[in-house]
């Protein structure tokens, strides 16, 4: 046999979702996934171009899969995503065992050019656009946390001067409304399915002809079956009124904001040409609040942009103590080619950029510290994910705000299952409950 594939993915959830639109169009074509690249015909990697480190990792991983295609001279391998992309040609320059460069927008033609490169024994490679309004992956069986992925955009319409998003994945495209409706009702009715997280670089910039972010909202809120609905990531300068009320409206909807700041400096926020100053953000915020009782936060920072002063970043941890953010994903500075901060001197010296790092996770680590002890004592209703990883005799759960929360295993309780449950502790981000009660049984049968 000799279509047996085999596919690993980096990056964001927006890959593992195209990795399995790429297995589907594969398997259609004759394709089956093995779990070892000893054992495939055809190595894939699915790429990742955000920040150097990413690229590196693969750049590193295609030197160590090389050796499949020494042992057996048929053995394909391709690269597709957003390095793909950027890269184009010049991956099969740099690493001659590349055979197939297949940019983000050309999914649907993997199986043909695999033929072309098994014909013609010449390298493929193919970045242009196409149109990506109603691809869609087949449901999963068993997701990761129960939450099943769609993404809902391609691309992005900003420039933030730091990120290569924008030249990787193109214009931002929404996917068709009645696509994305249909891919949730598939996944209840075919999956069983009870949770989705809708999936964009920037999904409140959505907007199709006939829906805003707020309609599409409403519309997967009314599909009969599904429990639970989150979504990210957020942009501040496009959340508009309507999504804040659609979020308030819609019972199944996550009020669980991801809310990228990067940084709590004006001037750097200027220089990143985000869209919003500090103030505003902090204007969105307390509306948010004012609207979602339950609301949660959680953001994105980049510490060591091309002249960030200590004040600067003395302003960004400053922000993080008016936020209170339930968790702060952090990243050091990467310059990354035909940006237009590559052009900009990368100033920062690494280790500063370290310090930083640590400074934002020791705050963060402190703030919440106070924020979980003062949630002591709530009754919350989750939902099960599945057995604690630790094995520690705990069912892992979620609060519809994106809080974990571990209960006591007990046989009856299982995935799915909603609880009314007490907190009565935390470690780090994770909460310790008693049940109180069961208020919605999964009906595993159905599933
Ligand atoms: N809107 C996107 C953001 C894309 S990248 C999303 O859906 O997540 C994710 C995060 O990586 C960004 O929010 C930013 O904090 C970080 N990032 C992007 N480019 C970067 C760079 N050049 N260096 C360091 N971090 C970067
Ligand atoms: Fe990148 Fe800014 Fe868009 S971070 S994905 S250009 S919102």
């Amino acid at each position: 046999m000799k279509n047996r594939l085999y596919i690993e993915t980096y990056g964001c959830q927006m890959n593992v979702y195209d990795s399995r639109v790429i297995l589907d169009n594969l398997k259609r074509a004759g394709f089956t996934e093995v779990k070892s690249p000893e054992q495939a015909d055809v190595l894939l990697l699915n790429t990742c171009a955000v920040r150097d480190n990413a690229e590196q990792r693969v750049i590193g991983r295609i030197g160590e899969l090389m050796r499949y295609k020494k042992d057996r001279k048929d053995v394909l391998m391709g690269v597709v995503g957003c390095m793909a992309q950027r890269l184009g040609e010049q991956l099969h320059a740099r690493r001659k065992a590349v055979d197939l460069v297949v940019g983000t927008d050309q999914y649907g033609r993997i199986a043909e050019m695999i033929d072309s490169v098994r014909e013609t024994g010449k390298p493929k490679f193919d970045t242009t656009a196409s149109d990506i309004s109603t691809y869609q992956a087949s449901p999963e069986y068993d997701p990761e946390n129960n939450t099943h992925f769609i993404s809902i955009t391609r691309g992005c319409d900003y420039r933030c001067t730091f990120c290569v998003v924008p030249n990787t994945r193109g214009a931002l495209r929404p996917k068709d409304p009645k696509t994305v409706v249909s891919e949730v009702e598939a996944i209840v009715q075919e999956r069983g399915g009870v949770e989705v997280t809708l999936l964009g670089q920037n999904v409140t910039a959505y907007r199709h002809e006939e829906a805003s972010f707020a309609d599409l909202l409403r519309r997967v809120n009314e599909v009969e079956g599904l429990r639970r609905i989150r979504f990210l990531t957020n942009h501040p300068t496009d959340f508009t009124e309507e999504t804040l009320r659609a979020i308030a409206e819609c019972e199944k909807v996550s009020p669980w904001l991801h809310v990228p700041i990067q940084s709590g400096s004006d001037r750097i926020l200027r220089r990143m040409k985000r869209g919003y100053r500090r103030k505003e953000y902090l204007e969105l915020v307390a509306r948010c609040r004012e609207v979602l009782p339950d609301v949660s936060f959680s953001t994105d920072i980049i510490v060591g942009f091309p002249g960030e002063t200590e004040e600067d970043f003395q302003q960004t941890l400053s922000v993080m103590r008016e936020m209170r953010y339930d968790s702060a994903f952090v990243f050091k500075y990467s310059a990354r080619p035909g940006t237009p901060a590559a052009k900009l001197r990368d100033d920062v010296a690494e280790e500063l950029k370290g310090e930083r790092i640590q400074g934002v996770n020791a705050l963060q680590g402190e703030l919440w510290e106070m924020e979980a002890a003062a949630l002591k004592g709530s009754r919350w209703e989750v939902a099960i994910e599945g057995p604690d990883r630790k094995g520690r005799g705990f069912l892992r759960a979620r609060t519809l705000n994106n809080r974990k929360v571990l209960v006591p295993a007990r046989d009856d309780l299982g995935r799915g299952d909603e609880l009314l449950v007490h907190v009565t502790g935390s470690q780090a981000t994770t909460f310790f409950a008693e049940t109180l009660g069961v208020v919605w049984k999964y009906d595993r049968v159905a599933a």
